[in-house]
């Protein structure tokens, strides 16, 4: 995804913005641009590429004005060029965009409708257009805004320059991070610390659906509502910034309220937004269609990210899925056949485990692609492909928006696995890319079930032993529900598939201990019902995680049921990691646990 700075200062900002926006190129961009006010009027300069490119614009012709966005855009809908880049602008204003606005299609043909015409092929487009459509009936720029931000859908950030408004500054936060500095007589906006960094350590992170409304004095920061809310301010310790923690008192959780972020930005990588197709940013040594096998090896939570992933390949492409952890892999002497593919999943690179089994797998001369999060590791090295999560570092020993970025790409090369195999056809793979696209402003919706998740938590901590259960790829999610439980909380939990319940663990269930049922409404709903009553009969405490109709059908006396967004129920693990990671962490808060660093555990494993 895409950088954000705003700046009402008092000399010429478009450098400083360029500034600025260097310290956030690690989040990676395609093309980048500024708008200013030059006496008073909108005037912008973009360019395709990277940054030096548009600073041979601003070189050629300077913009001088002390008010301004810019902006470094990592392209999803629309082609990386010029026309495309940010900021947009009509005659009233200007706006830059982090995210994705899921609805656009639909209020873009409303505003054409209108007889509005649209200049790129950006979501973005629309936000301005929106705006600008509000301001020409007479409202005042903060009204416009105001009327506009509730219609759109999604998981993004926003910051608004407006033509004449030489003190005045927009942001808004949903789902994607945005921060406000303060300075002397000038005001900051930034899509996180580190782009403020230059010019102040006073910070205020707005929480998702705030807006702020920004002058040179200060800021007025209403929530979702239009309510005038006071959010607080923080000192930034000089040389924190990489590791910053944001609003959060631990890296985990910040982590967890990444994920809008993050699994958008992933996604972008691996779809066209625009077409409704997987797109995969590299090419392929071998054909799909020729593939009679996959291997899958990986550690931990990457494990887990790999055994959902078993399911979609199988279901999606239909191509037969071996997977086995790391350290069993290596060693069990495999027979292996020379143009198969070996997939290998991690976070870091480096698991020590993971790395021996891409070494048996490429002296096996099998095609190797590897799903990481850190782009210069080992394994990306040594790897005949290398798909990348684009989570960001990743802080927290218990992994959260790596597994979830994992799970977006894993899924991504099976529906291109399924439509080159001819198992998808374009209507069911346009199905399954919208579903995709929706889930970043889906997992926001998510987190606003948090309160809700912390007071269940405390229950959560009462317990000895807990119970996950799932069907189908809810099986893999409750294992990873339990990992994330006992890595953190120390509390002993067990992930199991549901259908396995009445053969052995159904002797352990009393009243006493807590049963976590993962189970979207789709084709097995049904038959997890049934193992919940077989639980129930036997007094277990049942915390379902479901949606709306999942609630509604299930009929069941539960001590909590947790109701998670409606979501295409290929992409529900993605969304279902969200309830599960939250429920972890509270609970393991809620203990006074060391949540960032658990005992004995390591964030990158390099030993066997
Ligand atoms: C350690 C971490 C886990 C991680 C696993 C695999 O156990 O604590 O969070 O899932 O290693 O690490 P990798 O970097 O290969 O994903």
């Amino acid at each position: 995804m895409c950088g954000i700075v705003g700046i009402i200062g008092n000399t010429p900002v478009a450098p400083q913005i360029v500034e600025a926006l260097k310290r956030l190129e690690y989040r990676g961009y395609d093309s980048a641009g500024v708008a200013t006010l030059e006496y008073g009027h909108l005037a912008r300069r973009r360019a395709e590429g990277k940054l030096r490119n548009l600073e041979a614009k601003l070189s050629d012709a300077p913009l001088s004005g002390v008010i301004g966005i810019g902006h470094t855009r990592w392209a999803t809908h629309g082609k990386p060029n010029e026309t495309n880049a940010h900021p947009h602008a009509t005659e009233k204003l200007a706006v830059v965009h982090n995210g994705i606005i899921e609805n656009f299609r639909e209020l873009k043909a409303g505003l054409e409708a209108k007889g509005v015409r649209f200049e790129t092929e950006t979501d973005t487009e629309v936000v301005a257009q929106l705006v600008t459509h509000e301001m020409r009936q007479g409202r005042p720029p903060v009204e416009a805004v105001a009327v506009t931000l509730p219609r759109l859908r999604g998981a993004f950030a926003l910051a608004f320059l407006f033509d004449g408004e030489d003190e005045l500054l927009i942001g808004a936060r949903h789902g994607a991070p945005l921060a406000i500095g303060y300075g002397a007589e000038e005001m900051y906006l930034g899509s996180d610390a580190l782009a403020l960094a230059p010019f102040t350590d006073d910070v205020t992170y707005l929480e998702d659906g705030d807006w702020a409304i920004l002058r040179r004095k200060g800021a007025d920061i209403r929530d979702a509502s239009g309510a005038m809310v006071r959010r607080p301010r923080h000192k930034i310790p000089v040389g924190s910034f990489m590791a910053d923690k944001g609003n959060h008192r631990h890296f985990m959780a910040k982590e967890i309220h990444e994920q809008p972020e993050v699994v958008g930005r992933t996604l972008a990588h691996y779809v066209n937004f625009t077409a409704g197709r997987v797109e995969l940013p590299f090419e392929l040594p071998f054909d799909f269609r020729a593939l009679k096998r996959i291997s899958i090896s990986a550690c931990g939570t990457a494990y887990l990210a790999g055994l959902v992933s078993k399911y979609w390949f199988e279901r999606l492409a239909r191509i037969p899925v071996e997977i086995d952890v790391a350290s069993e892999f290596r060693y069990r002497e495999a027979p292996l056949e020379p143009g198969e593919l070996a997939l290998f999943v991690s976070q870091s690179g480096e698991t020590a485990d993971t790395l021996a089994s891409l070494r048996y797998a490429t002296a096996e001369k099998l095609h190797t692609l590897s799903v990481v999060n850190v782009p210069t590791s080992t394994m990306a090295r040594e790897s005949t492909l290398v798909a990348q999560t684009l989570a960001g570092v990743e802080v927290g020993v218990a992994s959260t928006k790596a597994f979830t970025c994992q799970l977006t790409v894993l899924l991504s090369l099976a529906i291109a696995a399924g439509r080159a195999r001819g198992t998808l056809t374009p209507e069911e793979e346009k199905e399954l890319v919208d579903a995709l696209i929706a889930v970043p402003g889906q997992m926001s919706e998510a987190m606003k079930r948090e309160h809700e998740i912390e007071i269940l938590a405390r229950e959560l901590s009462k317990a000895k032993d807990v119970l996950y259960l799932g069907r189908g790829t809810a099986y893999p999610l409750a294992m990873e529900g339990a990992l994330k439980l006992k890595e953190i909380s120390y509390i002993h939990a067990e992930g199991y598939a549901a259908g396995e319940l009445k053969h052995g663990p159904i002797a352990l269930i009393d009243e006493t201990m807590p049963v976590i049922v993962i189970a979207p409404y789709d084709h097995i709903f049904e038959k997890t019902v049934s193992n919940m009553q077989e639980v129930a009969a036997r007094g277990g405490r049942i915390i379902l995680i479901t949606d709306e109709k999942g609630a509604l059908e299930s009929g069941l006396d539960t001590m909590a049921t947790l109701v998670m967004p409606s979501v295409h129920p290929v992409v529900a693990p993605i969304l279902n990691s969200v309830p599960i990671q939250l429920l972890a962490y509270h609970t393991a808060v809620f203990m006074g646990k060391d949540v960032d660093q658990p005992r004995n555990l390591a964030k990158s494993v390099t030993v066997e």
